[in-house]
Order: C-alpha cells, then sequence, then structure tokens
C-alpha cells in the first residue's frame, strides 16, 4: 500500500521484512534503556484488545517516545465509520474528520477495526482503516483490520526465525482451523497464511469444507511462497495436512459471508496432543486470546510445545522495530 501504511504483511518487502525481524530480534536482545525522542503515536481501537494495546504504548515507550490510546465510541465521540454516510444518525464525528485531527497530533496512527456486519467484498478492502489512512496523513499501522493483522504477523516471523534459523525456505507449517464457537473474521488465519507464505515456507492449510478463506489472499499466499522456494496447499483432511508438519498454527475462523454460530459437530477440531499425533515434532502457535478446551486444550497451552506467549511477547519487540522504520522513513527518527 502507498504512502507508508502497513495493512498487511505484504505491505513490506522482502529486504524490509528481514531489517525488521533482525530490528526486532537486536531490540529484544538488548532492551535498550530508551533514548528520549520527540515520536508521538496514536492509537484508536474500535475493538477490544490486550496484547495489541498494551504491547504498541510499550513500543513507543522503547523508541524514547509516546503512544496515547483513543478507544473509539468510548474516550472519544461516537464515530461514523462510512466517510460517504449521510449523519443523521447517532454518530457524532466521521472517521475522515477524526483522522484528519489525528494526524495533526501524532507522527504514526495506529488503528484496530475488525469486520463490522458488512458482506466480505466490502470488508475485504479494509474500510475503516482505509478512510483513516486516506485522511490522516501520516502512516497508519493495522492494528488489526478486517483482512489482516500484520502486527501479530510480524512478531510471528520474528517468533519462526527464534525457533528455526535465518532461512524459513521450505520449512513445513500448518494453518489449522479449530473449532470456536462464533464465526471469527479470517484476519489472522490470512496473515500467517501470507506471512508464512513470504517467508517461502511450505504451507498446508487445514479447514473443513465451507471454511474457505479469501481466494484472491490465497492466490496470491501461493504465488509469493512459490518464488520463494515454498508452496501452499489447501485440504480437508486435517490428519493429512498435519502430516510432518514443524509448526502448526491454530486459529478458527468462520465462512466469509455467514456469520452464525458454527456447527456444534465441528467441535472435533478442537487441537489437543491427539490430533498432532500426525505432527510429532510440530510446535503450536495462535495468535491469543484462546478459548482453552475448546480451540486448544490447556495441556498443549501449558506444554514444552507451546509458542504463544512468545509470540504474544515478541509483539513489543517486532512493533518496536516497525514503529521505528515508520518514523525514520518520516523523518521524526534518525
Ligand atoms: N493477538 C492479539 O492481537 O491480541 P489482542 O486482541 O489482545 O490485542
Amino acid at each position: 500500500m502507498s504512502g507508508g501504511h502497513v495493512l498487511r504483511p505484504a505491505d513490506l518487502d522482502d529486504a524490509t521484512r528481514v531489517a525488521l525481524v533482525a530490528r526486532a530480534r537486536a531490540l529484544k536482545a538488548a532492551d535498550p534503556v530508551p533514548v528520549p525522542s520527540r515520536l508521538r503515536v496514536g492509537a484508536l481501537y474500535f475493538d477490544p484488545s490486550l496484547r495489541t494495546r498494551a504491547s504498541f504504548e510499550q513500543a513507543a515507550r522503547v523508541l524514547g517516545g509516546s503512544c496515547q490510546t483513543l478507544n473509539a465510541g468510548n474516550d472519544t465521540w461516537t464515530l461514523e465509520l462510512d466517510p460517504d454516510a449521510v449523519m443523521d444518525g447517532a454518530a457524532v464525528e466521521n472517521v475522515v474528520e477524526a483522522a484528519r485531527v489525528l494526524g495533526r497530533l501524532f507522527h504514526v496512527l495506529g488503528v484496530r477495526a475488525f469486520r463490522g456486519a458488512r458482506p466480505w467484498a466490502v470488508d475485504r478492502t479494509e474500510p475503516v482503516i482505509s478512510a483513516i489512512a486516506a485522511h490522516a496523513g501520516v502512516p497508519v499501522i493495522s492494528l488489526e483490520g478486517a483482512s489482516h493483522h500484520p502486527c501479530q504477523g510480524l512478531a510471528d516471523l520474528v517468533t519462526l526465525h527464534e525457533q528455526f534459523g535465518d532461512d524459513l525456505s521450505g520449512l513445513p507449517v500448518a494453518l489449522c482451523w479449530a473449532f470456536h464457537p462464533r464465526a471469527l473474521p479470517p484476519a489472522v488465519p490470512h496473515t500467517f497464511l501470507e506471512q508464512a507464505a513470504l517467508a517461502g515456507c511450505d504451507v498446508t492449510v487445514a479447514h473443513p469444507p465451507g471454511f474457505d478463506l479469501d481466494p484472491e489472499v490465497v492466490a496470491q499466499a501461493r504465488a509469493a511462497a512459490e518464488a520463494r522456494g515454498g508452496g501452499v496447499r489447501v485440504s480437508h483432511d486435517r490428519a493429512e495436512a498435519l502430516a510432518g508438519r514443524r509448526v502448526v498454527y491454530v486459529k478458527s475462523w468462520g465462512p466469509l459471508d455467514d456469520r452464525s454460530p458454527t456447527d456444534p459437530a465441528l467441535r472435533p477440531w478442537l487441537v489437543d496432543e491427539a490430533a498432532l499425533a500426525p505432527a510429532p515434532e510440530a510446535r503450536v502457535m495462535h495468535c491469543l486470546p484462546v478459548r482453552r478446551n475448546v480451540v486448544l486444550s490447556g495441556a498443549l497451552l501449558d506444554g514444552p510445545r507451546s509458542l504463544v506467549t512468545e509470540q504474544a511477547g515478541n509483539r513489543l519487540w517486532a512493533q518496536a522495530a516497525l514503529l521505528e522504520l515508520v518514523a525514520q522513513r518520516t523523518g521524526v527518527l534518525s
């Protein structure tokens, strides 16, 4: 995406991703005393968060700057999300004016806006974050949108490199659907698929029939992976898809245009030790939050195969590296 915005992993080119991972790992190793800087970061949340909010604020502190978090509609006016709306309803301010003002106050903006009640054809364009990016006049970093979660993806990439070294080309990884009672958005599965493909991993995707990810995201990931020594293959047979994988990234998502509760008959898609029998060497990843013993077994989460806490901890360093890069590109940091 132009304008220096980061809304999905593919907004960063290969060389930049490599540099960001190295910088994140260096910051993590050094945990440097922050040098005061003029960097002012804003973070606007339309949806709840634990990890993203805490790690994004702390990432700005690592760089000697500040981060102010605003929860839209709670400690802001009620915001209208449609730039073209006739605003004769409850909303007091449009995201367009809000973005213009926040862009005058902050050097970089983070925005979290999940899926709305919109059709997938609309949500796949990230309508809220894109509107803010179009009007803020400063770089916008997605803190999870409808279709992608690039900060999670970058932290996951750091985690993969920590575990498997500098070259991830051909690494056998799986993205594994898991049961969840609600139809969750596809931002994290899209992001892991895209991020792993851009790293050249050999990705299998396991999900029940009817839970297809966005075909364009899958096609782009396949092309990216194949160009880098990997591949992407989709299967409805979980055991077959997980066989021999070194990483199993567990995540639930709903059909893209059906928000109905998930069929309870799919509860056996819980991921536990038995489910991982075909992948005896696999480490387990999940973005969190996670429903214990519904999505992932408590035994797996607590056991030595789990990387979930490492992933969450790496959010801090990945975002510090990303904020630093974005601030350097705009001349706010040298
Ligand atoms: N993984 C993640 O983004 O967590 P939060 O929703 O708590 O921010």
